[in-house]
């Protein structure tokens, strides 16, 4: 008899989904100006020369501009004090005409992030890292839910992958992915798992997961061992790798297009989890890019419509 060979994990692919979830409030952003002559509006706020978060922000701008939100982007030296952009955001949250207010993280480290974080509107917290929206996340009445973890979900619920009853563990128990992801999984009666730097043979409680999720921030840090056979596994991470020859053990056969990457800009993106790895062992999993971190802003746009409406009483 022959063997069946078994099928690579399936793409679930975050264009998708967050290109219909920008052009759902797309519509509702027309609908608001029509009815209601509301324009919503976004203050995203970048402090010092970290590439990457620049691409972040430059992205978030962009993808306002798509749906019809008007964007205030704030771009501030590295050398600016904690005092002077409590300053801003102070002068933001008074502001009528901004709804919702994003301060790019991470911060320089030479400025309280903390009070940053806690000077911001809750009404306006668009990235749902207030105190007050945090707890009310872990009360299970989110108000504003932070973006990325907010898009895990909604993949997860297009894609007609039930939640309730699963088997779901987290990686990483960071403030903007890790917590409140596993507490949204628990608010849809996943039985949640969450692990970090200290857990005893990770593998072994990971195995247990029907639903992965992978936010550690190490390149390609969840091997095939750690995955149980038919998974969903969300891939979190966006690393850079630079080596050629990692590019090679990592993609396979797709690593013709990551070395060039290499070869012409000098890395090439992957996740938290090893690609091909997982393909060999899960049933779904999301690419890097070109996964979560689409819906985070889409996400982010719908907090920002929401943080409008709200506002309003609409
Ligand atoms: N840095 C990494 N992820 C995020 C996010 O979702 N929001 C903000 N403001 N900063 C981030």
């Amino acid at each position: 008899m022959v063997k069946a060979e078994r099928q690579p994990a399936q793409i679930l692919d975050g264009r998708v989904t967050a290109d219909q979830i920008k052009q759902e409030v797309a519509a509702e952003v027309r609908r608001l100006l029509a009815q209601h002559g509301v324009k919503p509006r976004l203050a995203a706020v970048l402090v010092g020369d970290d590439d990457a978060s620049a691409v972040y922000v430059r992205n978030k701008v962009r993808a306002c501009a798509e749906v019809g939100i008007v964007s205030d982007q704030r771009l501030l030296p590295a050398s600016t004090t904690t005092t002077e952009l409590l300053a801003l955001i102070r002068k933001l949250n008074q502001s009528d005409d901004v709804d919702g207010i994003l301060v790019q993280l991470p911060l320089p480290r030479e400025i309280d992030e903390a009070s940053i974080l806690e000077a911001v509107a809750p009404a306006k917290d668009v990235d749902g890292f207030h105190p007050s929206n945090v707890g009310l996340l872990a009360m299970g009445r989110p108000r504003f839910v932070p973006c990325t973890p907010a898009g895990i979900i909604e993949l997860l619920d297009r894609n007609q992958i039930e939640i309730a009853g699963l088997n779901a563990c987290v990686v990483g128990r960071s403030q903007i992915v890790g917590r409140p992801v596993a507490n949204l999984l628990l608010q849809r009666h996943a039985t949640v798992t969450i692990c970090h730097s200290r857990t005893r043979d990770l593998p072994a409680v990971t195995r247990q997961a029907e639903i992965l999720v992978a936010a550690i921030g190490r390149p390609a840090f969840i091997r095939g061992n750690y995955i149980k056979p038919g998974a969903v596994v969300i891939d979190v991470g966006v690393n850079k790798i630079t080596d050629v020859d990692d590019a090679r053990a990592l993609f396979g056969g797709d690593a013709g297009k990551r070395i060039e990457a290499i070869e012409k800009r000098g890395y090439t993106l992957v996740g938290d989890v090893h690609p091909v790895e997982a393909d060999a062992i899960a049933g779904r999993r999301t690419p890097v890019p070109g996964g979560i971190g689409l819906l985070t802003v889409a996400m982010l746009m719908r907090n920002t419509l929401q943080a409008a409406k709200w506002r309003r009483g609409l």
